[in-house]
């Protein structure tokens, strides 16, 4: 049963409406967003759809479709910063967060049919916030630019939730568009939506959902964060972002451990292949991005740590089979790949790339193809 029917069996009503966010695959610039530099996500065709109607008695209900089971029900005055709430936090943290805002949110009966998979690195928490904090708002008559949305998405997802995530995956998830990759410059808060139709040049981008999640990553990405923000300010800038490629040198010299000097190298030079990748694409050069994709990712798991041995499995299988350039995608520590090939070595890169798993006793990993979305609308 979709969203709307399993609200209408299970809360006796009919919904308001159903609103539906997509999940975010991130082209490349990785671990940039918080630090104030570029991005370039796309959303994806696999979403997370909201039923939802209005209540005036305070109270917040949601149910999923996929865990089923009762609702889990709050009242939104005992909504408070940190509470977590396991899955349903996402959800009422949205609520939270609009009326810590200031925006006047009442409460309200959610039903939730994600179709974005959990834990892959491919933002299904985003999806979900964003979803919900548009039912809100639109049903609370508030009227608010979609950045502005993202914002309080993530404000939610640091506050409420806890993750001190940056502002990428709910911004992708807001105001992408079909056919477009979003190339965000999170400091100027500059957004470009640049054309990117892969098929078009005969190329895909392969999505490997390797299905690890480690345990640590939550701490991990927090302890990373603490770890630029101490380079920068040893550096004397606000954020890394302030540091050119042409500077990277003379900031090395000035960083005094190691692993700081490390950190900062990732941050410095991802965001110059940001840059090129953006004007490779601007110039129809898609089909040569792929050395940048496979450099980020050596960055990521070399200076930055943060790949995992089933992400480094995904890439090095799929460049010895032909792909074009390989790189993990979002936060790591788990979650999904991706890899640029020609359409017609899809299928031998995915053989090689599950061989590779089932050799390493992996569990077998989701090969996804998603195409380049449009960000959260309201769908009836
Ligand atoms: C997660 C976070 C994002 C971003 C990526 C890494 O997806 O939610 O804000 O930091 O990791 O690029």
């Amino acid at each position: 049963m979709n969203a709307a029917d399993t609200f209408r069996s299970r809360f006796n009503r009919s919904p308001a409406g159903v609103w539906s966010a997509p999940g975010r695959v991130n082209l490349i610039g990785e671990h940039t967003d918080y630090n104030g530099g570029y991005v370039l996500p796309f959303a994806i065709d696999l979403r997370t759809q909201a039923a939802v109607a209005r209540r005036d008695d305070g109270r917040v209900r949601v149910l999923s479709v996929q865990r089923g089971g009762d609702a889990v029900e709050f009242a939104i005055e005992d909504l408070k910063p940190h509470a977590g709430s396991g899955w349903a936090g996402y959800a009422v943290g949205v609520v939270w967060a609009l009326r810590d805002k200031g925006f006047d949110v009442d409460g309200l009966d959610i039903v939730l049919d994600g179709h974005v998979p959990n834990g892959a690195g491919l933002s299904s928490s985003a999806a979900l916030e964003c979803a919900v904090g548009l039912a809100a708002l639109e049903l609370s008559g508030i009227a608010l630019p979609l950045e502005d949305l993202a914002r309080i998405a993530q404000y939610a997802e640091n506050e409420y939730v806890g993750v001190p995530c940056g502002l990428m995956d709910q911004m992708a998830v807001s105001v992408c568009r079909a056919d477009h990759a979003l190339f965000f410059d999170v400091r100027d808060d500059v957004r470009e939506h640049e054309p990117f139709a892969p098929d078009d040049d005969g190329l895909a981008v392969l999505v490997i959902n390797t299905r690890a999640q480690h345990a640590h990553a939550g701490g991990a990405y927090a302890e990373r964060r603490k770890s630029c923000e101490a380079a920068a300010k040893q550096l004397g800038v606000a954020y890394l972002r302030d540091v050119a490629r042409s500077e990277l040198d003379a900031a090395l010299r000035t960083l005094d451990d190691d692993v700081l000097r490390r950190r900062a190298r990732h941050v410095i030079t991802e965001n110059d292949r940001v840059l090129t990748t953006v004007d490779l694409l601007r110039n129809g050069r898609l089909s040569e991005i792929g050395p940048l994709l496979t450099a980020s990712h050596e960055s990521l798991r070399d200076d930055f740590e943060v790949s995992a041995p089933e992400l480094d499995t995904a890439v090095d299988a799929a460049l010895a089979s032909g792909a074009l350039g390989a790189r993990m995608t979002g936060g790591g520590f788990g979650g999904s790949a991706i890899a640029l090939i020609n359409t017609g070595d899809v299928d031998p890169v995915q053989r090689a790339v599950a061989a590779a798993f089932e050799r390493e006793g992996f569990v077998a990993p989701q090969f996804l193809s998603p195409k380049a979305s449009a960000g959260v609308v309201r769908e009836s």
